[in-house]
């Protein structure tokens, strides 16, 4: 018999180098890349408009479609642009053309989103609170899924015991993500949900133990610490800073909760802040963050006081009747942008880079990415350079440091090694010297 299971594993072996050959593949470092898409993104302008065939699934392992509603009259999920989600009517069925491309890229896993900022915490705090509402949904959600061939849901709950919530949401979220387990197990759905970065709203919403026993992974979006609300400049997403308000202290955090490493994804945005300072600072000083400023400018493309993607980030810098400086802040790690009285803060290849170390370092499940459709997808920042034509380069930044980082942790992990079986050649020499010297008295 077990000349059979050796040709049964032959087999195998060659049949998925074949099955491997005809399909595309996806990231070969074994760390999770999960990229979110905004599916209104399709809605803007000229270049800045985003379709489901402008992604690359090489790049990424799972991708995740936003942002579904929720109907809590009849406690099911709903689409919530339904000419473009769906076929019905000679809509663009885009649910069924991402999950499709899992024909052409197998390694992908396409879940839905439901939630995010606009859908708001107070009907999500209805259903959780009912037992009766949380079944019904999860068995709805379970046949949604399936009927569009989705891998998972992701809960995006902003957030539970905030914004109209209550304090019971924090528990009812724990026992809504159970129930949602419970349903899910049979089918092998992944049970994902995306948490706020901040301590207060981690303290309300959140029992980090709790929900990490049914979550596969959680989506830690560690973005938004600081914007014009601030009333002064700050980095949207700084690695480090002497307050609560990092990435580091967010993710040391939720893994003192009770979050294992291997579950948690850091989120990176591929967005950044626009302030305009008060002052004009005299002459020649040296810019820094903190100035006093109010809400800045929007680009062409999402079109939001104070807002501005990658991809607008970077043409700006590249405009030659502006004048911006780039600078790099030590503290947080990031860089920022400023123009007379405009200043930028964002997340470019050099931060991104940092923070996928930092991930790694931490033995984190991978990155999470805010959104693909603000990265420069077309490549039209490295136009008029041929040689160095590169779309998506932030994307390609997280694929290049994860492998970078992995190879350096392990390889400081033989130098560890090394430094220990030096010590143990040291231990054994003198122990042949020790011989040789008893050798020598005997004789
Ligand atoms: C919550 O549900 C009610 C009733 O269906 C609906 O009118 C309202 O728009 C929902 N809230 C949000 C923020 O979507
Ligand atoms: C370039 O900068 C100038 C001066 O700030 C501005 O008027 C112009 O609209 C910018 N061009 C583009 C393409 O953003
Ligand atoms: C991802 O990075 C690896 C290692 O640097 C590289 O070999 C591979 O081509 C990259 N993938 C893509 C799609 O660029």
């Amino acid at each position: 018999m077990w000349y059979h299971r050796i040709l049964l594993s032959v087999g195998i072996c060659v049949l998925g180098k074949v099955s491997n050959s005809l399909a595309a593949s996806g990231p070969q470092h074994g760390k999770v890349v999960v990229c979110y898409l905004g599916s209104w993104s399709v809605y803007r302008p000229d270049r800045g408009s985003y379709t489901i065939e402008h992604l690359d699934p090489s790049l990424c392992t799972h991708l995740i479609y936003s942002f579904a509603g929720l109907d809590i009259r009849s406690d099911r999920i709903k689409p919530l642009d339904p000419w473009q989600d769906l076929t019905e009517d000679y809509g663009k069925g885009g649910y069924q053309r991402l999950t499709a491309l899992k024909n052409k890229y197998p390694h992908l896993k396409v879940s839905l989103a439901i939630g995010g900022w606009n859908e708001g915490s107070v009907n999500f705090s209805q259903l959780a609170a009912s037992p009766e509402k949380r079944v019904k949904f999860a068995q709805n959600v379970v046949a949604f899924l399936r009927k569009y061939n989705f891998d998972g849901l992701d809960l995006d709950w902003e957030f539970p015991g905030q914004r109209g919530g209550r304090p019971e949401d924090k528990t009812n979220f724990l026992l809504l993500v159970k129930d949602l387990k419970a349903a899910f197990r049979k089918h092998k759905l992944l049970l994902t949900a995306a948490l706020g970065a901040g301590k207060d709203t981690i303290d309300k919403g959140y029992n980090v133990k709790g929900i990490s026993t049914y979550l596969d992974f959680i989506h830690m979006m560690c973005y938004d610490y600081h914007g014009a609300w601030d009333r002064k400049t700050g980095a949207n997403a700084p690695l480090r800073a002497n307050d609560e308000l990092n990435v580091e202290f967010t993710i040391n955090y939720i893994l003192k909760q009770g979050a294992p490493p291997h579950k948690v994804v850091l989120g990176v945005p591929f967005y950044g802040r626009t302030f305009v300072i008060d002052s004009p600072r005299p002459g020649e000083a040296i810019p820094q963050l903190g100035e006093p400023a109010s809400n800045g400018f929007q680009g062409p493309y999402t079109r939001e006081n104070g807002f501005l993607g990658y991809n607008e980030i970077c043409l700006e810098l590249k405009n030659t009747s502006a004048n911006w400086r780039v600078h790099w802040d030590s503290e947080t790690q990031t860089p920022f942008a400023v123009d007379e009285d405009k200043v930028m803060t964002y997340d470019n290849e050099q931060s991104v880079a940092e923070k996928v170390h930092f991930a790694i370092k931490e033995g984190l499940a991978g990155i999470m990415v805010w959104s693909v459709d603000t990265d420069d997808f077309h490549g039209d920042c490295s136009l008029g350079d041929e040689e160095s034509f590169v779309n998506y380069p932030l994307l390609r930044c997280i694929n290049k440091s994860i492998d970078k980082s992995l190879r350096e942790l392990e390889n400081s992990i033989i130098h560890g090694r090394e430094k220990q079986s030096n010590t143990g050649s040291v231990n054994s020499l003198s122990c042949v010297g020790l011989l040789m010297v008893l050798v020598k008295w005997f004789v």
